[in-house]
């Protein structure tokens, strides 16, 4: 479903991923490590087709990077849900709309939009909260919302760009539970993420930035025990 092949990403002519392959298949969860600077948010930003390479291509969802149409990056994005750090809801409105709003503008039928947002955030246990206003919720809360705008859609994917960077770490460990249950379900989860202890409560499949580029890696401890950190998969077997 997400296809790297030979892909070269570069931000303003610098080069941040040199030669990527690798593929992630339909339902996986998986993780993007790698320390600040390393490249998560190019990455990330490269499967909805905000960047695309410099050379080769990314392929998602069945588009190409090398042939999709402006008009079609748009089709695209709808079947991929996006939550970012910093949550993005719109203040002036409260979740109930935040999430209807989604629905309005790709042209859902009024009919469909009430049962859509409040299953949606049925799915992250804050039906009670649809008349709130953003602002007025915790941190946790507001992400759990957001969560809940990218589901509305039905995406076949969420990408998750930090997605508790803001939280502190009992918060993060439920968020990613929420985003495991959706996962559980079949949508896929793509997370960037420096935060390895939440990758360590919630294992799965990682992949570590090095080298510009992504190599398959385990969450350790750390030799002195106290924290955690990538290994890769291949020097984890050697030792
Ligand atoms: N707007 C920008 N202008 C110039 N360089 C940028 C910009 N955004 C990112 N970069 C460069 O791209 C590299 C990768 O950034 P990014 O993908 O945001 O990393 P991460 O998300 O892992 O912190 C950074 O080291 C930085 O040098
Ligand atoms: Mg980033």
């Amino acid at each position: 479903m997400i296809a790297f092949v030979n892909a070269d990403l570069d931000i303003r002519k610098k080069p941040i991923f040199r030669n990527l392959n690798f593929t992630i298949q339909p339902g996986e969860l998986v993780y993007i490590v790698g320390r600040s600077g390393s490249g998560k948010t190019t990455l990330l930003k490269s499967l909805y087709m905000e960047i695309k390479p410099v050379k080769g291509e990314v392929i998602v969802n069945g588009f190409s990077s090398r042939k999709i149409r402006k008009g079609k990056i748009a089709v695209l994005r709808r079947k991929l849900g996006i939550v970012f750090q910093d949550f993005r809801l719109l203040e002036d409105r409260n979740v109930y709309d935040n999430l209807a709003f989604v629905l309005k503008v790709t042209g859902t039928k009024h009919s469909l939009i009430k049962e859509k947002v409040m299953t949606a955030l049925k799915e992250v246990g804050l039906e009670q909260a649809a008349k709130e206003m953003p602002q007025n919720l915790s941190g946790g809360e507001q992400q759990r919302v957001v969560i809940a705008r990218a589901l509305v859609g039905d995406p076949v994917a969420i990408i998750a760009d930090e997605p508790t960077g803001n939280l502190d770490p009992e918060t993060s460990i439920e968020i990613l539970e929420y985003l495991k249950k959706i996962n559980a379900k079949g949508i896929s989860v793509i997370i960037g993420t420096h935060d390895y202890d939440l990758v360590r409560h919630h294992p799965s499949r990682t992949l570590m930035i090095k080298d510009m580029n992504l190599v398959e890696c385990t969450i350790e401890p750390a030799p002195s025990g106290t924290c955690w950190h990538p290994v890769p998969k291949q020097a984890a077997v050697a030792s």
